[in-house]
């Protein structure tokens, strides 16, 4: 009998990556016990946050553009106005000189990095594997099942600063094992790290951005914690932006995960490269997200999430 899937179909169903957690929750909810759900990263839902996107909504509930929103398709590369937004935002607070051309809004942070990760890495026409490498682990389990080429994804064990007197470790790129060469496709990490809460110091950003631009691969710094939304860096650190650096930002954690959206900021190949999938497999990430997403970060509202994430106890630190 011929197998219904393929060698790709079977590789998605396994129970990996963000999929095994997903698949987790679900069942435990299910089981009809009482549970206090702390899933996949969802955040808190903040009484001001929530509050924040249902304020966006109603303005654009009472605008002219609502149905010109949600009632056409629109560009794959995403909503004008968010686009502009972000641009808008990034190019004055960093001082970047960013155009049109090097942002890509998708459905989630998420899927910008299948989209990297099959465009990028995986095998050339010659057969070559072009690989991820995360220079450091643990890091995001999401990473886990991103290629339909297991094998392209190869994870750099870390050099561990142990501070016993405080009690304290801190985790960081062990540059020996770092090692990046022509057939690197591109390099991933997220900052913050999710899990372990981890920032790798700007120069480590630098370093690992030069090791890589040796190679002109690309660098995908996953900033779905980071600032300047939602600012959940409790160590102190700032964007490095380079011109092989992909600054990838997520709004799940500024509290919109179920608007799903994902941007990316980077070198214009690499964003139509994205954009290309992106338009095959989905078209465009939901407009109605991406319209109250460009109302909140057009206003400034969205810096709310960045004042939440202070807690009186907590020393934070955001020059960003
Ligand atoms: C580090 C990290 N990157 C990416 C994601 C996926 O976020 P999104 O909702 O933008 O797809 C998560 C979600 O928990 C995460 O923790």
């Amino acid at each position: 009998m011929t197998s219904l899937l393929t060698r790709f179909g079977t590789q998605m169903t396994r129970l990996n990556g963000v999929r095994a957690i997903m698949k987790d929750i679900v069942e435990t909810l299910q089981t009809g016990k009482e549970f206090i759900n702390l899933s996949a990263g969802n955040p808190v839902i903040l009484p001001e946050v929530e509050q924040l996107w249902r304020d966006c909504t109603t303005a654009l509930l009472a605008s002219r553009e609502y149905g010109e929103v949600v009632c056409r398709y629109g560009a794959s590369q995403g909503y004008a106005p968010l686009i502009e937004a972000v641009l808008a935002d990034f190019n004055q607070r960093y001082g970047l000189n960013l155009s049109d051309r090097n942002v890509l809004i998708t459905p989630g942070s998420q899927a910008i990095y299948f989209f990297a990760s099959n465009a990028l890495g995986g095998y050339t026409d010659e057969g070559v594997l072009k690989k991820i490498i995360l220079p450091l682990s643990p890091d995001y389990t999401g990473y886990g099942a991103v290629s339909l080429f297991p094998e392209a994804v190869v994870a750099c064990r870390p050099t561990i600063e142990v501070d016993e007197i405080h009690h304290r470790f801190k985790y960081h790129p062990d540059f020996s094992r770092l090692i990046l060469d022509d057939n690197t496709g591109f390099v991933l990490f997220s900052r913050p790290c999710n899990p372990t809460g981890n920032v790798l110091t700007d120069d480590e950003v630098r370093k690992i951005a030069a090791l890589a631009d040796a190679h002109s691969s690309p660098v995908f710094v996953d900033s779905a914690y980071a600032c300047p939304y939602p600012a959940l860096n409790f160590a102190e650190m700032t964007p490095v932006f380079a011109s092989n650096v992909v600054h990838c930002i997520s709004l799940s954690k500024a509290g919109l995960p179920g608007e799903r959206i994902g941007i990316a900021l980077g070198d214009e190949r690499v964003i139509n490269a994205l954009e290309s999938f992106q338009t095959n497999l989905c078209i465009h990430s939901s407009r109605y997200g991406q319209a109250i997403a460009a109302r909140a970060i057009q206003s400034g509202a969205l810096q709310i999430c960045r004042l939440m994430s202070f807690a009186p106890t907590t020393k934070l630190s955001l020059p960003c």
